[in-house]
């Protein structure tokens, strides 16, 4: 046995002695060879910011492996750059750059998997299924991919008519024609070729590591640790979440994937047999040969379709799968189907039993295996019998990639003709078996038992129905909620199965019930009008400015930075409780862990405890009472990262329960708990219009929070210093100035010690915008109290739970309007939910209100807003700020006016169209108003009235399919309503190279806005764009800055950049004489020099006739408006609530584009995060009323198992996206206009196309009343609002009401 690793990275061998078992491959990766490329992004294996080649979790499983990360592929600063980096970096499919590296690995795995062929278009759709991207929205990820298809001929490809369309197809082409070569792929070693794997055992320091190397040795290694000494470990995919999470105490692991036996798999005339130790990767690619043999194969494979993601699946073993034994495991109901059976060896006597699936199971992760027993195999019997026989598997999750099933099933029949002539069978055999319907898998014993020998017909299913709803029974208390879906999905599974083999019996065939959805493969264009001529750089698709940095991994991040020698490593004591006193803190245990150093928490706060964006009402640490769950006690802190999480889940809290808690909208407004007053917004009289209008509606709307997901969590490095009480913060925030004030405020010091550093950060959609301030200013207390650098980096759960969301809301609205559906007056009241401290609430709110009108005009309206305070964790700024909830209620109502006059909503919208120089709500005259022809253009474009009429006779042929389509057009005021705001300054050197550093206010997060601010700077300077950089954003060179929001950065920063390039400009141009006027940039900076000309020059600027909103006399207004609209076509499958986005055309205003392609980036991107939000995204807490299963106050979604963001096969099929032409706009630079938030509200119209296709079912159900849908439409939610006798049975009793999970 050997005590040591061997294996090589990126090529380069590492003899490993001193390794700890209890490091992680990732950790060691990034910590001890500071190969910082791959990142953390959830800890879970759900995002693939970690993908490496070779990336079994804990480092010492990676004995005799090459492991390829990111820096082995290529760099830019050694020139060798891999073909994956070249592409994805050209065709922007990277924006902030925090998946990238991720993306490069998956897409390098995919292009090698294969010795001598390149993937198809089908497995490169496939293959990013484990990963996640915030702000591309995907399409330009899988452009960049295609061009290494070797299908990509393929294409229905027709060249680009005119050069103004860009295309998916021509990109793809244009760069695999450039495929020339083979794909470059990072050599095996050598030295591995010969390897032979020896048995290990490694002693760390707080646990043992074995890897033996046969079953014999594995027999003896179990019974030398017997019980709960040891754990076998394979891919360490369950038992690596247990350790983190359920605080698993066990001494010592056993790696197990060198044992040979338990790799075996193979197939014989009558069974299968599947070693425990055999990946689903592996599994997988078996199944594909075998599929057309055996159903069974079949059904697996299909279940397999949508099982993990390819990360997972790659280390994942089936044997872990089962004796995880997971109530929602997808394949455990397929095996139990087919009579899987177990077998079993006892380490203490070496006896093998056997025992059948369905017996193994006992509880919710509870299973008949003795302590000392390993799973070897599962055998699967393969039918033999004359009989007919079917088998197939069903799975619906809250996401078709890397998402558990809510339920999975699995049904066998085994039938036997009973009658020749008329074609009559009856049921011999069935298993009907259930994943995600109780505590473990479970199969409806009962059930089955009577259908044997009935007859296979619609009164038997119709029976079964009612017996599986009685056997199998959910309730509120369930964990996981959904019971009523999950019970309505039981019978739809079951009726597609019936439906399925009627189908196969040739007996009947029942409407596109199994049919399931065959996705294309998605393809894209984008139309771009042409640019001005006179200008090099503006308005020229250059590529993000750190497209390589990203795509190379070397990109720094604030966690990437390397350490101080002497750092520490802070992390969070949180509550456990909400609006709860502080009895006792115990950090007994904690300070007993090796490495700890302080507990700091708000007696260490030199100057002031309170901070507060607008309002100064929240605490950087708790004194007294912890108003929500995931209110910060204190830090701990230690000498290493890993000490500090584990200390501080060792500090105990004693607590005294307040009395009350409020958690819901609902619970504020009965309790009356708000922040300020009610503020309104009126026009007109709408007390009088509501007395004489024709026709009056009514009715409330909710709309879900939406998590902000952005890849890199928040984080903070605080460097102190004695040298003169100066403090540097490098963080990753898009409010720096208000950072360095609070944390000046909080320390008790002069702004001016305080300098705060942002180079880049990983995404932030507003979630950086003031909740990055407490923690910061937490890390800030830290520091200055142990006199070293702290760095705080919170794990994807905390910072899910404790970091605040966008703010649900509930609408009540009360519209009048005449017979043609003309808008008479709007009363409408808004409430949000703020949680416990203001933040940002009430300017979302105002903005909110804003927002409302959407394009339409209501001559009549009152707008009446509240901002509720409950105990959950402070809700604040987030893409949109306020406006996607109100456009959502304004086109609702569009929607239930439609509904009862029974015409085309789109009328009704055109109807009420503003027109130029209308007056919005609030005072502001419409100019430049390009909606109407942006609404002509698109509907021509998109086909849109040929499109209904097709989506009409779709749902008129399909019974359990439907579509839905819908065009809405969309504005956006651009600007900050508070005066102050709208400034910004820059400030421009030119050194005497003539290379330039540029620094402006602005935060580069991903929307390319540092590299918009170079174009805009090369082009002003007239020199080449590749002399200028940017370095970072920084207060001690930009002082005051407003935050980095609003859609208004380019606006502001750009005019600031043009002030301070013209100023140098005009020096510059003074030296320009005749003689001289071909003078290279390079020659005239080193004149200008020597003739003592300034080459330094600060610019500022502050947006002209902006003043404050003032709600009192209904007056704001915005700098101008960003315009555009959409058409969004989908197709439902009601049985389940499963949907796919068929195409989707954008038309956008974003005036003369300052860089296209950027444009184009924040247009889809904002759109796919749209969609989350309003079809997927849902936020569930524990509230004391609802989902009673979850304690109270505490974020159930917090996790990427739980929380889903849309993913790679979430994009629409075809994405079409125009930018509109001929649009100028006076009132921002270089005629552009803001673009960053505007799109996420664009995909309201899959919400309403999806509503339209729920409206389709439902007519045929005989239902034409109007129906209320909440956002967020989730499968749950669009399955139920498609009531039949499934969704029917499935409530209790005829008064039950539909209950969904989604909290607001
Ligand atoms: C991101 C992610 C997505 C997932 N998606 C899905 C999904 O869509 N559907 C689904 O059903 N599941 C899903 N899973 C669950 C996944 O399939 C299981 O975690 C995995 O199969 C466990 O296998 P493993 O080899 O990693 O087990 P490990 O984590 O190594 O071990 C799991 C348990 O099994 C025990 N064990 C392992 N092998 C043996 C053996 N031979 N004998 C005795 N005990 C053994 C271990 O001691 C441990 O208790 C997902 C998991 C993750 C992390
Ligand atoms: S570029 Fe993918 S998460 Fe930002």
């Amino acid at each position: 046995m050997v005590g040591h690793l061997l294996f090589y990275v990126n090529g380069k061998e590492i003899l490993e002695r001193n390794v700890e078992p209890e490091w992680n491959l990732l950790w060691y990766l990034r910590n001890k060879l500071r190969l910082t490329g791959s990142k953390l992004g959830c800890g879970e294996g759900g995002c693939g910011a970690c993908t490496v080649l070779i990336s079994r979790s804990p480092v010492c499983s990676v004995d005799g492996c090459h492991v390829v990360t990111v820096e082995g592929l290529g760099s830019t600063s050694k020139s060798n750059l891999h073909h994956t980096q070249i592409r994805l970096a050209q065709l922007f499919a990277s924006q902030c750059g925090f998946c990238t590296p991720g993306m490069v690995m998956s897409l390098y795995g995919t292009v090698t998997s294969k010795d001598n062929s390149l993937p198809t278009m089908e497995d490169i759709e496939e293959a990013f299924d484990g990963n996640l991207c915030r702000c591309t929205g995907y399409r330009p990820i899988l452009d960049a991919a295609k061009t290494f298809a070797c299908d990509i001929n393929k294409l229905d490809y027709q060249k680009s008519s005119s050069p103004r369309v860009s295309t998916t197809f021509d990109k793809c082409f244009s760069y695999a024609h450039q495929t020339t070569s083979p794909i470059n792929r990072v050599p095996f070693p050598d030295k591995l070729r010969d390897y032979i794997p020896q048995s290990i055992h490694i002693k760390g320091t707080s646990f043992e590591w074995y890897r033996p190397i046969s079953l014999n040795e594995l027999i003896q290694l179990r019974h030398s640790y017997p019980g709960n000494q040891s754990k076998l470990i394979f891919g360490n995919t369950r038992v690596e979440f247990e350790r983190k999470y359920n605080q698993m105490n066990c001494s010592c692991l056993i790696s197990i994937t060198h044992i040979r036996e338990l790799q075996e798999l193979k197939r014989t005339d009558d069974s299968l047999y599947i070693g425990a130790g055999v990946t689903f990767a592996r599994l997988k690619s078996k199944l594909i040969q075998w599929k057309n043999e055996d159903k069974f194969c079949r059904a697996l494979l299909d279940q397999m379709k949508h099982f993990a993601s390819t990360q997972i699946r790659n280390v994942a073993s089936i044997g872990g799968n089962i004796v995880s034994a997971s109530p929602i495991s997808d394949i455990n109901p397929v095996l139990e189907a087919a009579g899987a059976i177990l077998e079993l060896n006892c380490a203490d006597n070496e006896k093998v039993r056997q025992i059948q699936l369905c017996d193994f199971f006992l509880g919710n992760r509870h299973v008949s295996m003795a302590d000392n027993e390993i799973l070897i195999a599962i055998h699967i019997p393969l039918e033999k019998s004359s009989n007919k026989y079917f088998l197939r598997s069903y799975k619906q999750a809250r996401r078709r990639d890397d998402s558990k099933g809510i339920v999975s099933a699995a049904f066998k029949v085994e039938l036997e003709k009973l009658n020749l002539a008329d074609n009559q069978w009856k049921i011999v055999s069935v298993c009907f078996s259930f994943g995600g319907m109780a505590s473990k898998t479970i199969s409806a014993k009962n059930t089955q038992q009577q259908l044997i020998g009935l007859s296979w017909t619609k009164q038997t299913i119709n029976q079964a129905y009612e017996l599986l709803i009685k056997e199998i029974s959910l309730d509120e208390l369930s964990p996981g909620g959904q019971y009523q879906y999950r019970r309505t999905l039981m019978q739809s599974f079951l009726f597609k199965f019936y439906s399925y083999v009627c189908n196969e019996l040739r007996e009947s065939v029942i409407d596109s019930v199994d049919f399931s959805y065959h996705r294309g493969i998605s393809h894209g264009q984008q139309t771009i009008p042409e640019r001005p001529q006179a200008q090099k750089y503006v308005g020229s698709s250059l590529s993000h400015q750190s497209a390589y940095l990203h795509t190379t991994g070397e990109a720094i991040y604030v966690d990437d930075m390397p350490s101080y020698i002497n750092t520490l490593y802070a992390a969070p004591v949180l509550s456990t409780k909400a609006n709860a006193r502080i009895k006792h803190i115990d950090i007994d245990d904690a300070s007993k862990v090796v490495g700890f150093v302080s507990f700091v928490n708000y007696t260490d706060v030199p100057n002031s405890n309170k901070l507060g964006n607008i309002l100064p009402d929240e605490e950087v640490f708790v004194s007294s009472i912890a108003l929500c769950v995931g209110a910060i006690i204190g830090l701990v802190v230690c000498e290493s990262e890993h000490a500090a999480k584990l200390a501080a889940n060792l500090v105990k809290i004693d607590y005294e329960l307040l009395p009350l808690r409020i958690f819901s909208i609902e619970d504020a407004i009965e309790h009356q708990s708000y922040f300020g007053d009610e503020i309104c917004l009126q026009r007109g009289d709408v007390e009088k219009v509501f007395l004489d209008a024709e026709h009056v509606l009514e009715d409330t709307l909710f709309i879900g929070g939406q998590e902000h997901f952005y890849m890199e969590t928040q984080s903070c490095m605080v460097v102190p210093s004695n040298d003169d009480q100066e403090i540097n913060i490098y963080v990753g925030t898009q409010n720096l100035t208000t950072t360095q004030e609070l944390i000046a405020l909080v320390l008790g010091r002069d702004v001016n010690r305080i300098t705060c550093h942002v180079k880049r950060v990983g995404g932030a959609f507003g979630g950086k915008e003031t909740r990055s301030l407490p923690l910061c200013a937490a890390a800030a207390v830290a520091a200055v109290k142990l006199g070293r650098p702290v760095r705080l980096n919170l794990e994807r759960r905390v910072d899910m739970s404790i970091t605040g969301h966008r703010h649900p809301f509930k609408i009540k609205y009360k519209i009048a309007f005449n017979n043609e559906g003309r808008f008479l007056g709007l009363d409408m009241q808004m409430w949000s939910n703020a949680g416990c401290t203001l933040d940002a609430s009430q300017y979302v709110m105002e903005l909110s209100m804003l927002h409302m009108g959407n394009t339409y005009k209501f001559p009549n309206i009152r707008i009446r807003g509240r901002v509720c305070k409950t105990h959950l964790p402070s809700n604040t700024a987030f893409r949109g700020f306020g406006g996607p909830q109100a456009m959502l209620a304004c086109e609702t109502i569009i929607e239930h006016i439609a509904a009862y006059l029974k015409c085309d909503p789109f009328t009704i919208r055109c109807l009420n169209l503003f027109k130029e120089g209308d007056v919005t709500h609030y005072g502001q005259i419409l100019e430049l108003w390009n909606v109407p022809r942006i609404l002509d253009e698109l509907t021509k474009s998109s086909d849109f009235i040929q499109r209904q009429f097709n989506v009409r006779e779709f749902n008129r042929k399909n019974m359990y399919r439907k579509r839905g389509i819908s065009m809405i057009p969309v504005k956006f005021g651009i600007g900050f309503t508070a005066q102050f705001l709208n400034q910004a300054g820059a400030l421009v050197h030119v050194y005497k190279d003539g290379s330039v550093i540029l620094t402006h206010g602005g935060i580069e997060m991903g929307q390319g806005l540092h590299t918009k601010m170079i174009a805009i700077a090369a082009e002003i300077l007239a020199c080449d764009i590749d002399r200028i950089r940017i370095s970072e954003t920084a207060t001690d060179k930009s002082h005051n800055l407003s935050p980095t929001a609003g859609s208004t950065s380019s606006d502001l920063n750009g005019m600031a950049v043009r002030h301070a390039c013209e100023q140098i400009r005009q020096r510059l141009d003074t030296l320009i004489i005749d003689n001289n006027v071909h003078i290279s940039w390079e020659d005239l900076i080193k004149q200008a020099y020597f003739a003592r000309v300034d080459l330094c020059a600060r610019g500022f600027y502050i947006t002209p006739n902006m003043f404050d909103a003032d709600f009192t006399k209904n007056q704001a207004n915005y700098n101008y408006f960003t315009q555009g609209a959409v058409v969004t076509e989908v197709e439902l499958d009601v049985l389940t609530g499963d949907w796919h986005l068929l195409r989707v055309d954008i038309l956008m205003d974003v005036g003369t584009s300052l860089n296209p392609h950027i444009d184009i980036g924040q247009i889809e991107g904002g759109f796919m995060q749209g969609i989350g939000l309003y079809t997927m995204e849902e936020l569930i807490w524990g509230d004391e009323k609802l989902n009673k299963w979850i304690p109270p106050g505490e974020l159930f979604t917090c996790g990427v198992n739980t929380y889903k963001i849309p993913s790679f096969s979430d994009v629409p099929i075809d994405f079409r996206v125009s930018l509109l032409s001929d649009s100028l706009n006076p009132r921002a630079i270089y005629s552009s206009k803001g673009i960053g938030e505007p799109p996420v509200l664009l995909a309201a119209s899959a919400f309403f196309a999806l509503k339209q296709a729920c409206k389709a079912y439902r007519e045929q159900q005989g239902l034409s009343d109007y129906f209320t849908l909440h956002s967020p439409a989730t499968v749950e939610r669009l399955r139920m609002v498609c009531v039949d006798d499934f969704t029917q049975r499935a409530c209790a009793d005829e008064h039950e009401i539909f209950q969904p999970t989604g909290s607001y």
